[in-house]
């Protein structure tokens, strides 16, 4: 058949915490033409302990373009008209890999050395669940608390020394902590890193180390927003910080090289939630997105002033979209279990068998009849930063059934994004009129207007939600050599809007907002 005649296409491959995309843009009119999903195993071995398989998330990538280009095809479109391909990420997520051999080096059934007294997360005790060969530590994980205790004690100078360089809380989030466990806990790691051959890496490096070549060659690199997720970097100067890495003991030999987030180094990246601002077209000052994945992250632009939050947000790098193009910064929200409360309702309740079904549930009662549930599984990330907290359940009575659960999960989400956005008006003077929101759970109707509803502001999505995708695609269109996206807004002509503005009134939105506050409060201290 004869092929069908387009312009040129970038493809970007999405690799998040839940799931990995490829997708495939038109980039004359953001238009996506086709894509492919494969969901990725997440691995719960001991509580608070979260780990995924590195070398499944690359199959998984390797699947999605295998299965994307045969649907290409049978559109009769000609994949060599795929000038560039982009990576956006889940970010802080903790690799490191033997340089030689292209494998995975956290694996438990080589014994880890002797654990610190306080550290009761590196002992493997032997019948206890203990971590799959190869396996990444992901950023909900929780088993550096004791590291992060341990570690705050002594911060030299003043307690701002971590955050004035990298923008963030000394928190269990970021991956300088995870890979100080690896290194503390685990011996196949120590011998690499004594012998040469470890390389640490989030997940595009990780991926795009193996996608160049790996073993034979391949390119070990990192771009600044994933950079600056790890608490090694220093985002004013833009490079890995000395006095950080002496700090948490991280050798510098195994860091990767920091590119920007649109050049060609094989392939272009972002971490996706600077993947999705771009995505946005946020590039002006004030502009901010919000991403519903399996957590929720809300990052306005502040232009190219590193703008530091009193009110529990993170400074982070928003992109540098060429090798001599400026940096612009963020202030960010980041909420940690959004879509993955829609997942624990599934696979740890077995409430629902697909994540779509909520929304029937929800629908059914239009309300939770006074029931709050705060997710806060690993802790509360923004604005509080409270790693006592567990999740709690509250105010049922023999009236509540699984569909005001239901219906509070996504109110759950909707409250979080409430703390952030008023976080975020706080320490950028001027209100938000309005929010733009993708990911997928921005499919679901009733999230969409309940959002409108608890933040009080039109809720603004992009008919298209695959944001993040879009936004590797421009990044990687946009480079120089590349040269196939102008990141002008005509660029978006394929993308139409949805609006969902408030339907209650303000003083019920109100009530029902104190109350989440209340439940929150409820939630923190639990553990000690
Ligand atoms: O910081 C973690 C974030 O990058 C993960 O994103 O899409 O899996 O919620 P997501």
């Amino acid at each position: 058949a004869k092929k069908a005649v387009l312009g040129p296409l970038v493809g970007a491959v999405d690799q998040g915490t839940s799931s990995t995309r490829f997708l495939v843009f038109n980039s004359k009119t953001a238009e996506l033409l086709s894509h492919h999903q494969v969901e990725i195993k997440q691995e719960f071995p001991r509580e608070g302990w979260v780990e995924q398989d590195p070398k499944e998330i690359l199959q998984s990538v390797y699947e999605c373009i295998e299965k994307t280009c045969e649907k290409l095809g049978e559109l009769n479109i000609d994949i060599s008209n795929i000038k560039a391909i982009g990576v956006s990420n889940q970010r802080e997520t903790t690799v490191v890999w033997d340089k030689l051999t292209g494998e995975p080096l956290y694996n438990a059934v080589a014994a880890p050395v002797s654990p610190g007294p306080s550290d009761p997360g590196a002992v493997f005790p032997s019948g206890s669940s203990i971590p799959a060969a190869g396996t990444s530590s992901v950023w909900l994980d929780l088993r550096t608390q004791s590291t992060v205790e341990n570690l705050s004690k002594r911060i030299p100078g003043n307690n701002n020394f971590v955050k004035s360089k990298t923008g963030l809380p000394l928190s269990t989030y970021f991956s300088a902590v995870k890979l100080r466990w690896l290194l503390d806990n685990v011996r196949k790691v120590q011998k690499a890193v004594e012998e040469d051959r470890a390389l640490f890496g989030t997940i595009d490096s990780w991926l795009i180390w193996s996608l160049t070549g790996g073993a034979n060659g391949g390119v070990h690199c990192t771009d600044v927003t994933n950079a600056s997720r790890t608490m090694l970097f220093n985002i004013h100067s833009l490079e890995w910080d000395k006095e950080l890495c002496e700090f948490f003991e991280i050798p510098m030999k195994v860091l990767p090289n920091v590119r920007s987030s649109s050049e060609i180094y094989g392939l272009m990246c972002l971490g996706d939630q600077s993947a999705a601002l771009v995505g946005q077209m946020c590039f002006q000052d004030g502009q901010a997105k919000n991403t519903y994945g399996t957590g929720c992250f809300l990052l306005c632009n502040t232009g190219r002033k590193c703008v530091f939050s009193e009110h529990g947000l993170l400074t982070t790098v928003a992109y540098k979209l060429g090798r001599d193009k400026p940096v612009y910064y963020a202030l960010e929200g980041s909420v940690a279990i959004a879509g993955a409360v829609i997942r624990w309702l599934r696979d740890n309740l077995g409430i629902i068998k697909s994540s779509e079904e909520i929304e029937k549930l929800a629908k059914e009662v239009g309300t939770s009849y006074g029931c709050y549930f705060v997710p806060a599984f690993s802790g509360l990330y923004a604005p509080y930063w409270e790693p006592s907290a567990r999740g709690i359940i509250c105010g049922l009575t023999q009236f509540t059934n699984k569909c005001h659960i239901a219906f509070a999960a996504l109110e759950a989400v909707c409250f979080q994004t409430r703390e952030i956005l008023d976080a975020m008006n706080r320490d950028c003077g001027i209100p938000l009129s309005h929010l733009q929101v993708d990911g997928g759970m921005t499919n679901n109707k009733i999230l969409m207007q309940l959002q409108a509803d608890i933040l009080y502001i039109p809720v603004v999505k992009p008919s298209m939600p695959e944001t993040t995708a879009l936004g590797a695609a421009m990044a990687a269109g946009a480079a120089e050599g590349v040269g196939v996206w102008s990141l002008e807004p005509e660029d978006l002509s394929a993308v139409t809007m949805e609006r969902f503005e408030p339907q209650i009134n303000a003083e019920e939105s109100e009530i029902r907002y104190s109350t989440w506050k209340k439940a929150v409060m409820k939630s923190v201290g639990w553990v000690t």
